[in-house]
C-alpha cells in the first residue's frame, strides 16, 4: 500500500499535463476499441442514432512508468483530470454525454510500461443520413467518426487496437426494427488547412426488418384493396352499397397513407412504401370509378331516356290498375282522352305496330301531367263519341305490350354485368402483376 502511494506520488509530482508524451519527439500512438453497449434507437425524422459503448483508449506515457512495483493500478476516475489525455472528439455526433451515476463513469488504469488505458461510458447521438429511397426495405449505412481535435498526424496518432476485433458487443446487439449485417472499421488522415488530423471511422450497414411494415402497413393495404373489390360482386343498382364501400376504402388508404407519413421526415422523393400505398390507392380509386363507369352507362344513359323509362313503368301500372279498378277519376280521365286520341290517329292498328306504340309514349311522356289538359281539346273531338269500354280494352291491351317490352327490357340491362365479370378477373390478376413487380424490383 505504501508503495502503491509513494509510486503514484512520484509519478504524479512535477507531471506536467500541458505537454503530451514524447513532445518533441515521435507522435504518440492511441490505440481505440469500443464495446458497443446497446443502440438505443434510430430515428428517420432526425437521421440519426443513439448507441451507448464502452469506449476506451490506450497510449504509452513514459512519464508515467514505474519500475518497483510489477502492478497495473487502477486509479479513481478523478486522477484523469491530472493526466496528459487524447482530445478525441466525435464528428458526426449531435449529443453526447458522460455518464455521470454515481461517479463519472470513468477509468484510469496505468501499466508499469507506463501505458495509460483510458475507459469512458458515453452515450452518443450521431447524425446518420439515411437515403430513403428503398424505405422500408432499404439498408443503411450509419458511421461514427472519431477524430483528434487539435493535434495533427505529427503529434498523434490513432488506430484500432486489436484490428477488425476493436469493435466487439455487435453481436448480441437488439435493435427492434434492424439487423446489423456488416460492420467495418477505417482509419486514415484528413486534411484540412490547418493540418491533416488522424480519424478512424467505424460503420455499420443495417438491415430494416420488415416485418413490422407487413404487419403494419403491407396487409391492411392489400386487404383494402381486396376489399374495394367486393363491390363487383354487388348488384349494380345498389349504388348506396358499392359506393359507400369504394369511398370507405378510399378514406382508408388515405388514413394509412397519413399515419406512415408521421413517422418519417419531409423527404421530396418517393419511397417505396409511397409506391405501393399509391398503387393500392390507385387500385381502389378506380374500383370506385369503375361503378361510376357502370352507373353512367347503364342507368344514366342521358337522364332523359332515364326518365322516360321509369315514366312507362309508372304509368303501365298506374293505367293498368286504374283500368282494371274502373275508376274514372279526374286524372283518369285525363289518360283516356290522350289515349282515345292516339286511337284515332291511328284507328285500325291496335297493336299492329310496335314503333306507332312507342311514338304515342313518346309523346304521352314528353307532355308533363301539366300539358295533358290543353292537348285534349286540340283536336276537338268529342270524347264520348266512342264506346269507352272498347276504347279500355284497346288501351289494356296497348298497355300489357308496353309492359311487356319493357320486361324485354330489364334482362338487357344484364350486360351491365360484363363491365363487373371482367372487373372481377382483371383487378386482381393487375394487382397480382403489381406485386410481382413491386417486389422484384425491392427486394432484389
Ligand atoms: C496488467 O495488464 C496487462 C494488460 O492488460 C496484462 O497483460 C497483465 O497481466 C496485467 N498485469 C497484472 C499484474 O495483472
Ligand atoms: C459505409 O459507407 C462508407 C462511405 O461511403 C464506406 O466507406 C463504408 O465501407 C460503408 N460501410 C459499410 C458497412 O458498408
Ligand atoms: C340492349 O338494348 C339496346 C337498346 O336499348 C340495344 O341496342 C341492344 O342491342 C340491346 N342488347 C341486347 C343484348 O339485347
Amino acid at each position: 500500500m505504501s508503495v502503491a502511494k509513494t509510486t503514484v506520488d512520484k509519478l504524479l509530482k512535477g507531471y506536467d499535463i500541458r505537454l503530451r508524451p514524447d513532445f518533441g519527439g515521435p507522435p504518440v500512438i492511441v490505440g481505440m476499441s469500443i464495446n458497443i453497449a446497446s443502440i438505443d434507437s434510430i430515428s428517420e425524422v432526425n437521421m440519426d442514432y443513439t448507441i451507448t459503448m464502452y469506449f476506451q483508449q490506450s497510449w504509452r506515457d513514459k512519464r508515467l512508468a514505474y519500475g518497483e512495483l510489477n502492478l497495473n493500478l487502477t486509479l479513481d476516475n478523478r486522477v484523469a483530470d491530472q493526466l496528459w489525455l487524447p482530445d478525441t472528439y466525435f464528428l458526426n455526433d449531435k449529443k453526447s454525454f458522460l455518464h455521470g451515476v454515481t461517479v463519472k463513469n470513468r477509468m484510469i488504469r496505468l501499466h508499469p510500461d507506463g501505458t495509460v488505458l483510458y475507459g469512458l461510458r458515453i452515450t452518443t447521438t450521431a447524425a446518420c443520413m439515411m437515403d430513403l429511397r428503398r424505405y422500408p426495405l432499404d439498408e443503411q449505412n450509419c458511421t461514427l467518426e472519431i477524430e483528434s481535435y487539435g493535434y495533427t498526424t505529427d503529434d498523434i496518432v490513432f488506430f484500432w487496437q486489436g484490428g477488425d476485433s476493436a469493435v466487439t458487443g455487435v453481436d448480441k446487439l437488439e435493435l427492434p426494427q434492424f439487423s446489423i449485417v456488416d460492420i467495418r472499421l477505417v482509419s486514415r488522415e484528413v486534411r484540412f488547412t490547418t493540418g491533416s488530423y488522424p480519424r478512424l471511422s467505424l460503420s455499420f450497414r443495417i438491415k430494416r426488418n420488415i416485418g413490422y411494415f407487413i404487419l403494419q402497413t403491407y396487409m391492411p393495404s392489400i386487404l383494402i384493396t381486396i376489399l374495394s373489390w367486393v363491390s363487383f360482386w354487388i348488384n349494380y343498382d345498389a349504388s348506396a352499397a358499392r359506393v359507400a364501400l369504394g369511398v370507405t376504402t378510399v378514406l382508408t388508404m388515405t388514413t394509412i397513407n397519413t399515419h406512415l407519413r408521421e413517422t418519417l421526415p419531409k423527404i421530396p422523393y418517393v419511397k417505396a412504401i409511397d409506391v405501393y400505398l399509391m398503387g393500392c390507392f390507385v387500385f381502389v380509386f378506380l374500383a370506385l370509378l369503375e361503378y361510376a363507369f357502370v352507373n353512367y352507362v347503364f342507368f344514366g344513359r342521358g337522364p332523359a331516356q332515364q326518365k322516360k323509362i321509369n315514366e312507362r313503368l309508372n304509368k303501365a301500372n298506374n293505367e293498368r290498375t286504374r283500368y282494371e279498378e274502373n275508376k274514372v277519376d279526374a286524372y283518369g280521365n285525363i289518360l283516356l282522352t290522350t289515349l282515345e286520341m292516339n286511337n284515332e290517329v291511328m284507328p285500325s292498328d291496335v297493336g299492329s305496330s310496335v314503333s306507332d306504340s312507342r311514338n304515342s309514349v313518346m309523346s304521352f311522356d314528353s307532355s308533363g301531367v301539366q300539358f295533358r289538359k290543353p292537348m285534349a281539346p286540340r283536336d276537338g273531338f268529342s270524347h264520348h263519341s266512342l264506346d269507352r269500354s272498347a276504347m279500355r280494352s284497346r288501351a289494356n291491351c296497348r298497355l300489357r305490350r308496353r309492359s311487356s317490352k319493357l320486361k324485354l327490357k330489364i334482362p338487357n340491362l344484364s350486360d351491365v354485368s360484363t363491365i363487373d365479370k371482367w372487373s372481377r378477373v382483371i383487378f386482381p390478376i393487375t394487382f397480382g402483376f403489381f406485386n410481382l413487380i413491386y417486389w422484384l424490383y425491392y427486394v432484389n
